[in-house]
């Protein structure tokens, strides 16, 4: 090639790399204000590692005190004081079904008492999940049911309602095969604790399982 012929492929190149780069800044600009827009948000997909890597699974257990069932009321986006990530909560409101791990008595001073007093069935509390993700709308939506894991501390004491508990991973959708290993798990930890509350996971009325789910991972 001679050197004129050179430069005029490269000034061709750099035109249409230029017009490449160009089109996909404005498709992406576009694409982030549509995102920004909340209505249009597409649900959270629940990342399943947490359940299926036995590693990550058994650290999730091992950090909650408490886990439990329950129906979902309520989710908002909410912004907590966490100065150092800026990043938004999700607020869940939740209607307790069955306790899997932990100390009923010292649950009960997070739960508004409309349920049940023995196994606080029925009761309703706040979980918070912080740092959510926000490219998506908060999952699980109301009505549906979740396993929540939770470290027992109160989620941040500035703001928003009180008391809160916070949680550890995003809910666990309510699947009989998220349960079996959820349970499992909790059983492999705690081999022989009194006290605790070891459901069988076929018992799918009591936990509340929700009708979508059924048979979604049963066998
Ligand atoms: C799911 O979670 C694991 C760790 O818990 C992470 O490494 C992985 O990137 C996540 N996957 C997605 C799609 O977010
Ligand atoms: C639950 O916690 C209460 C209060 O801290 C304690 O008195 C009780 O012994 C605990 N129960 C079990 C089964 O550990």
């Amino acid at each position: 090639m001679k050197p004129s012929m050179v430069i005029v492929y490269v000034i061709a190149m750099a035109i249409v790399v230029g017009g490449e780069i160009r089109i996909r800044g404005r498709v992406r600009k576009r694409f982030t204000s549509h995102r920004r827009h909340r209505a249009v948000l597409p649900p959270c997909n629940f990342n399943e590692t947490i359940i299926n890597d036995e590693w990550s699974l058994m650290e999730a257990i091992g950090k909650s005190k408490y886990i439990f069932t329950g129906k979902v009321l309520n989710v908002k986006k909410f912004r907590s004081e966490d100065e150092t990530t800026k990043k938004k909560s999700n607020l869940y409101t939740v209607y307790l079904r069955r306790l899997l791990k932990g100390n009923i008595s010292e649950l009960r001073m997070f739960v508004k008492l409309e349920g049940s007093e023995d196994t606080l069935s029925g009761s309703t509390l706040m979980v918070e999940r912080p740092r959510a993700r926000e490219s998506c709308a908060p999952a699980p939506r109301p009505r549906l049911s979740a396993i929540f894991l939770s470290d027992g501390t109160y989620a941040d004491m500035g703001r928003g309602p009180t008391p809160r508990l916070r949680i550890l991973t995003d809910p666990v959708p309510l699947t009989l095969y998220h349960l079996d290993r959820v349970n499992a798990a909790v059983k492999a930890f705690h081999p022989r604790s009194p006290g605790e509350a070891h459901v069988p996971s076929r018992n799918v009325e009591s936990l509340g399982l929700s009708r979508p789910y059924l048979g979604a991972g049963d066998t």
